[in-house]
């Protein structure tokens, strides 16, 4: 029996890093797994081998939004579970960030998880409840100096998604939402901004605070197994909480990194 048998549950940005080990593990424990990403190719590929479904979707959409769920809605008879993941990040101190960077990012993030809450919702009610699952960042946690603009769209989305944790809950509508504040983890998203740190002289991420305790970066199923969790039953009395799960990184570097 699997941990999230009979449950439907989209998971956006999937075709790699943290989504793809979301949808792999979500497949292997018994969902009907909707993958989107703007990456058709790399997508289709893993859905086809997990036996889920996927479907092209840029979450900076609303009408793409809306189609998806009443797409999801009348194939599966429901939603269960959303996994809003899908982000981007590019490199700026508060000083040299653009701000043509910094409204792609919040559009990605936190316009995108907004939509997608702003559309789960009323599908999940009408299942009989939900479980959303934010991708927020230690970055809403610590003030870190590189990465200006990913740091507020990931505080926008933790507090959204206490927002609508109490919106659900005074509603009565057994719907669940909670944020995961991952430090680094091993995807292509955290190997590219290596790189561009570097490139822009700004340091190495480890000196940024990126990691730290007996393991400094994490794999994605570190944070899958957590999603999991949130996703399934055995969570169902957690709402509204900001999970961190950075083998206590934010603990030992304090709320500024050194
Ligand atoms: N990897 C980490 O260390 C880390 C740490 C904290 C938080 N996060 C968050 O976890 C999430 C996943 O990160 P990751 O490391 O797997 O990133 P990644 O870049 O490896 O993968 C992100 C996926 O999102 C997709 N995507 C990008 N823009 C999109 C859009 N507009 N619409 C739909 N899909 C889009 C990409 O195509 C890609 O497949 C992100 O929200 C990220 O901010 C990651």
């Amino acid at each position: 029996m699997g941990r999230l048998d009979g449950k439907v549950a989209i998971i956006t940005g999937a075709a790699k890093g943290l989504g793809e080990a979301d949808a792999r593990i979500f497949a292997r424990e018994g969902a009907t797994v909707i993958m989107t990403d703007v990456d058709e190719a790399a997508g289709q590929a893993i859905a086809d081998e997990i036996g889920a479904t996927f479907v092209k979707q840029d979450v900076r959409s609303e009408d793409g939004w809306k189609a998806l769920i009443d797409d999801v809605v009348k194939t599966h008879g429901g939603l269960n579970v959303l996994v809003n993941n899908a982000g981007v990040v590019e490199v700026g101190t508060p000083e040299s960030q653009t701000y043509e960077d910094y409204k792609f990012i919040m559009e990605v993030s936190a316009d995108g998880t907004f939509l997608g809450c702003k559309y789960a919702i009323p599908a999940m009610r009408e299942s009989g409840g939900g479980s959303i699952i934010n991708m927020a960042s230690i970055a809403s946690v610590q003030g870190e100096p590189y990465v200006a603009a990913y740091c507020a769209a990931k505080g926008a989305i933790e507090a959204l998604s206490r927002s609508v944790a109490v919106y659900c809950a005074k509603g009565k509508m057994n719907i669940r939402c909670n944020s995961i504040h991952p430090s680094g983890i091993v995807t292509p998203m955290v190997i590219s901004m290596g790189e561009k740190v570097a490139t822009a002289g700004l340091g190495s991420l480890e000196d940024q605070g990126e990691g730290a305790g007996t393991s400094k970066l994490g794999e994605p199923n570190d944070i899958a197994n957590t999603v999991l969790f949130l996703a399934s039953d055995e969570s169902k009395f957690i709402s509204g909480a900001q999970i961190r799960v950075d083998n206590a990184m934010s603990v030992v570097t304090g709320t500024v990194p050194e």
